[in-house]
């Protein structure tokens, strides 16, 4: 078979290292039998990049995703969307139930909690805020954008703010000093950081994967509390942890009528 015809369709949701990771994977090892799309939400301006077709921007719902599943003939969809992106993950659900599309869940492992982390686990961001506000101090928040407004009402606090990006409005928070760079880390520059901005307490979500687990680690090491914020309810059906996991899935898909 050429490459090109009859080949299965497969839709990517990514955003994430381990949606690259499988789009390069499926190019370089199922190349012959699947053309791949990966769908990026389009919230990085610059986002790395990735092999196969890329289609950048929302659906338009679980509906606007149903349609596109069919009117492209998606045989498989692979959600590896972040754990936290919860909305993605249900929409996904939906789309492929009304469909009949196989689905399956690609989701990085939360971090283990080691003996000698200091964790307060919360769970959402409201809660996270309430945590920090009962300690205040010097605050190192690496939640994400999204998530910086759940803090904006503690003056009180001196914030360092990590981004991926340099934000398109400036963080809602009247006391703050801003980071822009993207993992992965390295656990002495974590440690560094954290010393030389006099941090006493990060705020991190359970987000899992090597990229972002320096700080974690560093935390430790430096006997620093970390305002944990546990993870959504992962979605129903099939899920793999890994990258090679997702491609022995895809290979059985293929053979199967
Ligand atoms: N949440 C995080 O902490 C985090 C961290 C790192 C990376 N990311 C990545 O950033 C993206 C957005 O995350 P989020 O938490 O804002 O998601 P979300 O709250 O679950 O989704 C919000 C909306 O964004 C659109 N969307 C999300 N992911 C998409 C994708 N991969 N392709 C096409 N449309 C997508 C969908 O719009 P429609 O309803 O219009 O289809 C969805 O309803 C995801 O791809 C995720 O993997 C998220």
């Amino acid at each position: 078979m050429t490459r090109g015809a009859g080949r299965r369709r497969l839709l990517i949701l990514g955003g994430t290292s381990e949606g690259r990771a499988l789009a390069d994977a499926v190019e370089t090892a199922l190349g012959e039998t699947y053309e791949a799309v990966t769908a990026l939400a389009g919230a990085t301006r610059a986002p790395a990049p990735t092999a196969g077709t890329v289609r950048t921007g929302g659906f338009g719902g679980p509906e606007g995703l149903a349609a596109f599943l069919r009117d492209r003939a998606i045989d498989c969809l692979v959600d590896a969307t972040h754990p936290f992106a919860a909305r993605i993950s249900a929409h996904a659900r939906m789309a492929c139930d009304a469909t009949g599309t196989a689905r399956l869940l690609l989701l990085r492992p939360a971090w283990p909690r080691h003996r000698d982390d200091d964790w307060i686990e919360v769970a959402d961001m409201a809660a996270a805020r309430d945590a920090v506000a009962a300690r205040g101090g010097r605050v190192f928040l690496t939640t994400g954008v999204k998530d910086l407004a759940a803090f904006s009402d503690l003056p009180d606090c001196r914030f360092l703010v990590r981004l991926v990006e340099a934000p398109k409005k400036p963080p809602p928070l009247d006391n703050h000093d801003l980071v822009v760079a993207r993992g992965p880390f390295a656990e002495a520059d974590e440690i560094a950081l954290m010393r030389a901005q006099g941090v006493d307490l990060l705020v991190s979500k359970a987000s899992g994967g090597d990229s972002t687990h320096a700080k974690i680690a560093a935390a430790r090491r430096l006997g620093m509390p970390v305002v944990m914020v546990r993870r959504p309810p992962a979605e129903a059906g099939p899920r793999v942890a890994t990258v090679d996991a997702a491609l022995e899935w895809l290979t059985a898909q293929a053979a199967s009528p």
